[in-house]
């Protein structure tokens, strides 16, 4: 019953239909809406506005978010002509079309930055912000549902607010989100956040109820996870972290408890979180963006003490599980904002082992998690730049090819640079692990070339490196052929010399 969740009766008759409350929402105007990978997502105001824009013309807004959007809304709003920007990270492949088409200006931003950004602009830099939630407090403020995102960063930095209520998601889910947003600068006080479990702000996100200006009742869940079940290779990739986790512990560099974990989205990181709860490590933490399914695994294994994150990307036996269970997990997961979850100050403080994915890495070291083929936008740096600098490790994981083999995710030199070198200290394949820290660029490109590349590339790269040193330099290239492979995918659809490709 929507009655029992808005709390504060003089609200009641601010609900209204999405097409109603989108005549808030005018042409050009900048609207941040909640939503972080799937997670609490906007349902019904992206519908209404790709409606408005077929029937009233293009509405050329700048969208700004958590992270990724689910119910296919970015591709739909992309595709409708609502959108004209959009920032600060999306996984839709309609809208990743649109930006490498330069239909959409697509701004990619480190996930913790766009609030600190917000807030040092003056007035209300976002004319509406669209907030999903599953409460709304005697006061007025806002309980979110499976993410909490930028949502606070947007209500307090917006004009005027809209609320999707959703009744789908249960109204118990408050109290899991913990709502604290650091103050303007100069003058701004450390973080007081020194262990995962801490607790330093609100459950629900402070507004003043006249800036709310329309609620809007909704009742669809959260698009599902799509991350696929591990594989060989990706049960490789775990199983080379964990031993080589082992052995951290077996040196005296890390307790068996590890440091707090941040892992990536994505399949990958998934199977990574997930070959842990085969492991002997035990009272786990983790301070990440994202909880999936294989954090719950672990949580309910006993291994994972806590997980603190900004959203939960479950799949849709996972939510339920959740949802009837909410009192188990209720002290032992919190929902943080997305500028905390991610910030580069707790991330160092914590000194936390930080697992993310790359599309493709170089000899050196160099990451690449962004641009297929150095051009085409895939989903954007999300919070993988926040923790790699960061953290006390700096783990990048990829299978060694792509496309049957017509892509080695190892090459000479990176087609675009999202992590450098100097962020990177360990890279893994399903080939191995090399172990980067404290070694020069040539040292680093022996245990790249040994570990990580597929045996199908690994002869062309080491002759690579070879006649690369032989040139000499700290960091040896042949440039005229730094790009080589590349350049024959374009042409030949396949990496390697035209007599192997298989194409
Ligand atoms: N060149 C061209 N295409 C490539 C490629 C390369 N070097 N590497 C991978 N691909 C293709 C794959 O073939 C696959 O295509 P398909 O879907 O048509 O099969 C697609 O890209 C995705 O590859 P996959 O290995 O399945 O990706 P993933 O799920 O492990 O995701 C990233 C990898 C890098 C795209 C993803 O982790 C990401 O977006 N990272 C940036 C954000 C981030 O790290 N956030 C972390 C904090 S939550």
């Amino acid at each position: 019953m929507w009655q029992q969740r808005i709390r504060r009766a003089d609200l009641h008759k601010k609900i209204m239909p999405a097409e109603q409350a989108v005549q808030f929402i005018k042409a050009g105007m900048t609207v941040g809406m909640s939503g972080f990978t799937r997670a609490g997502d906007s349902k019904a105001i992206p519908i209404a506005l790709a409606a408005k824009s077929a029937t009233q013309g293009p509405l050329n807004l700048t969208l700004l978010t958590g992270a990724s959007l689910g119910n296919n809304s970015d591709g739909l709003m992309a595709e409708s002509g609502v959108l004209a920007r959009r920032s600060p990270f999306q996984v839709d492949a309609d809208m990743r079309r649109s930006i490498n088409e330069a239909k959409v200006l697509f701004y990619d931003q480190h996930l913790s930055e766009l609030a600190e950004q917000l807030r040092s602009e003056p007035g209300y830099p976002i004319d509406v912000a669209v907030i999903e939630a599953v409460a709304i407090t005697e006061d007025g403020h806002i309980v979110p549902s499976t993410s909490v995102g930028n949502s606070a960063s947007f209500v307090n930095q917006a004009k005027q607010v809209i609320i999707e209520l959703n009744t789908a998601m249960p109204a118990e889910l408050e109290g899991f989100h913990d709502v604290y947003l650091p103050k303007r600068r100069p003058g701004r006080e450390p973080i007081p956040l020194t262990t995962v479990d801490q607790r330093l702000g609100s459950t629900a996100i402070a507004v003043d109820p006249e800036r709310i200006v329309g609620i809007v009742l909704t009742e669809t869940l959260d698009s599902p996870s799509t991350a696929t079940p591990p594989d060989v290779e990706t049960q490789a990739i775990a199983k080379h972290i964990v031993r080589f986790l082992e052995n951290e512990v077996a040196l005296g560099r890390l307790e068996k408890s590890l440091l707090p974990l941040q892992v990536g989205i994505g399949s990958i990181a998934n199977a990574v979180t997930q070959g842990l709860v085969e492991s002997d490590f035990e009272d786990l933490t983790m301070y990440s963006e994202v909880l999936q399914d294989s954090a719950f695994h672990l949580l309910e294994s006993g291994q994972l003490k806590f997980a603190s994150a900004s959203s939960i990307t479950v799949t849709a036996p996972m939510m339920e599980h959740f949802f009837n269970h909410l009192d188990q997990f209720r002290d032992r997961v919190v929902l943080r904002p997305q500028e905390i979850s991610n910030h580069p100050e707790v991330v160092r403080r914590l000194g936390i082992i930080a697992i993310n994915a790359a599309l493709e890495f170089d000899l050196y070291g160099n990451v690449n998690s962004t641009h297929v083929s150095g051009t085409k936008m895939m989903n954007g740096i999300g919070g993988s730049g926040d923790f790699a600098r960061n953290a006390h490790l700096s783990i990048f994981v990829t299978k060694s090819l792509a496309k049957g083999g017509a892509i080695s995710r190892v090459v000479p030199m990176v087609s675009h640079v999202d992590h450098c070198e100097h962020d990177v200290d360990i890279l893994v394949t399903e080939q191995g692990l090399a172990d980067l820290r404290g070694l020069a660029p040539r040292e680093r490109a022996a245990l790249v070339i040994k570990h990580c590349v597929h045996p199908d590339y690994q002869a062309e790269l080491a002759d690579y490196f070879a006649r690369a040193c032989a040139r000499g330099g700290h960091t040896p290239h042949v440039l005229e052929e730094a790009l080589l492979w590349h350049q024959r995918f374009e042409e030949q659809g396949d990496m390697r010399k035209a007599e192997l490709a298989v194409n």
